[in-house]
């Protein structure tokens, strides 16, 4: 069997968004019976959560759909970019972050936006819920569906 494919989805804080992205990536490669070629993980350009589970009202809106968000935050490093084949990141700020640790055309050639990979919604970033009400979550969450449903379709 070939390698895995090594995703990591990355955001500000690992507690919102790249832990959803983590969770419903593989939900929906286990629902397309493709677990065995990923290996699926996030991470957070701050260290200020390490070691949580997963934003409350990001779990509890995930809940809602049957998703199960449990991963602990860890802050992304260095290492990472040897480690994945692919870095996915949520909005500009994250993608400069990532971008600033990249120490050749290799590294820098990983990181995407996660949003160029929408189809049904015409969003330039997944913004960040954290400030934000329910709604928010909840857009968060449709943008990420929607880009892991794309995401999915265009990995070989
Ligand atoms: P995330 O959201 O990047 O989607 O996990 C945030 C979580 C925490 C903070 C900011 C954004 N914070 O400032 O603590």
């Amino acid at each position: 069997m070939r390698d895995k494919t090594r995703l990591l989805f990355v955001c500000l804080g690992n507690i919102c968004r790249s832990p959803a992205a983590e969770g419903v990536m593989k939900a929906k490669a286990a629902a397309a019976g493709r677990s065995d070629e990923f290996e699926i993980d996030s991470a957070g350009i701050g260290g200020w959560h390490v070691g949580q589970l997963p934003d409350s009202r990001m779990r509890r809106r995930g809940s809602l759909r049957g998703y199960r968000f449990d991963s602990r935050a860890r802050q992304f490093g260095r290492d990472d970019f040897a480690r994945f084949h692919h870095i996915y990141v949520m909005d500009e700020e994250n993608y400069r972050a990532v971008m600033s640790m990249a120490t050749d055309e290799g590294d820098r050639r990983k990181v995407e936006l996660l949003s160029d990979y929408l189809t049904a919604h015409a969003a330039p970033t997944i913004p960040d819920p954290y400030y934000g009400t329910e709604h928010d979550f909840d857009l968060a969450l449709d943008l990420i569906e929607d880009a892991c449903d794309g995401l999915l379709r265009r990995l070989p």
